[in-house]
């Protein structure tokens, strides 16, 4: 199993406000959408709740709650939805369905989930936006000497952006 972090953050770390996104970039979206389609996403309950009540299509949730028994929501074949109480535990939900869903599991956020779940990240799609933004919400530095830039994809969007990979040394 490789687990990789899917994040959009701007110049100052901001990846959320008020438990939204502080930006609309459409070609970040559909990075997103085109990455994580068909696999396994782990998420804190707070992005979940960001979803407003809907499961993405084509993709398998874990979300990780303090109390799993207070949570369920209608999981369809193509779009379970799971919660479970620690980030081991999403991670042994994840492994005996790696066969049908991918072998790449896919950590979604928040700024909570990223930051505990570093430590067992293989590799990290950052979206850097290269604008600073107010937020309540961060993504953590990334540790160079642990992990190395490998590419890097300048777009320039409204908002100009990169596209940048780190995988673990
Ligand atoms: N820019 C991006 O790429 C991106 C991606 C994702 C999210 N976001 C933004 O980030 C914000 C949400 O992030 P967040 O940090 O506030 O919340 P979060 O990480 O999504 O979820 C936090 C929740 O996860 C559960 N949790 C955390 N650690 C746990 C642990 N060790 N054991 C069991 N459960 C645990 C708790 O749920 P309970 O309270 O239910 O116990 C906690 O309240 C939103 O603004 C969202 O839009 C941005």
């Amino acid at each position: 199993m490789i687990l990789t972090h899917v994040v959009a953050c701007s110049e100052n770390r901001v990846i959320g406000t008020q438990g939204g996104l502080p930006w609309n970039i459409p070609e970040d979206m559909k990075f997103f959408k085109e990455t994580t389609k068909g696999h396994i996403m782990i998420m804190g309950r707070k992005t979940f709740d960001s979803f407003n009540g809907r499961a993405l299509p084509n993709r398998y949730h874990i979300v990780i709650t303090r109390d799993p028994s207070k949570h369920s929501f209608p999981s369809t074949e193509s779009s379970p939805v799971v919660f479970v109480s620690s980030i081991e535990e999403a991670i042994e939900h994840a492994k005996p369905l790696t066969a049908k869903w991918g072998d790449e599991v896919f950590i979604i956020g928040g700024g909570e989930i990223y930051k505990q779940a570093m430590p067992v990240t293989d590799k990290v799609y950052l979206t850097l936006i290269h604008r600073e933004f107010p937020g309540d919400t961060y993504y953590p530095e990334i540790d160079e000497s642990k992990f190395k830039l490998t590419e890097q994809r300048r777009v320039e969007a409204t908002i100009p952006f990169s596209f940048l990979t780190y995988i673990r040394k």
